[in-house]
């Protein structure tokens, strides 16, 4: 297929809670390719979680350590990345994975986003606040960046192997 011959590393982005690591870390194994969380990645380069960066740097300190981490693993070769809601926001990291990935926007209702980010703890841009009226106001303010991306998946509620034979059928 075209796809096998493009070498370029498949980059998910999207909005908290929609499934990006999870779906991405199906997608990898389906095809046969690495998988790496970004946020992961992060945490793991600081010796910190999500939430004592924030803490320690700011949202600011963050991004600009997120740009660092997604360039590299860019750099590294042929995956499958899942970033953070907010990477692709950064001009930076929006114009490196532009340029340089296979870049899908995985989308889902905000029903879906709310039932999902209740699931996990950790997502400093959540906490002691309303998820609901939180993910309104980000959805907003992303969907239109986030609609730069070449490919738009968009998950529902049911199984993640259905969105995961979705993104195959969509690349080709
Ligand atoms: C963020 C999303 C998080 C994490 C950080 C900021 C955002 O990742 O990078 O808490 O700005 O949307 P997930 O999208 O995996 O929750």
């Amino acid at each position: 297929s075209a796809q096998e011959h493009d070498e370029r590393p498949i980059v998910l982005i999207g909005m908290m809670g929609v499934g990006k690591s999870t779906i991405g870390r199906r997608l990898a194994a389906h095809i046969g390719l690495p998988f790496v969380d970004a946020d992961e990645e992060i945490a793991h380069a600081a010796g910190m979680t999500i939430p004592e960066i924030f803490a320690r740097y700011g949202e600011e300190g963050f991004r600009d350590g997120e740009r660092r981490v997604i360039a590299r693993l860019i750099e590294e070769g042929r995956k499958v990345i899942a970033t953070g809601g907010g990477a692709f926001m950064n001009d930076q990291t929006r114009a490196l994975i532009l340029e340089r990935a296979i870049t899908i926007w995985l989308d889902a209702d905000l029903d879906v986003l709310v039932e999902r980010v209740s699931r996990r703890e950790g997502r400093p841009l959540l906490e002691g606040k309303d998820p609901r009226t939180v993910l309104t106001e980000l959805s907003a303010a992303r969907n239109p960046v986030y609609a730069l991306a070449p490919y738009r998946i968009t998950s529902g509620n049911g199984p993640h192997e259905s969105t995961v034979e979705n993104i195959v059928e969509t690349l080709g």
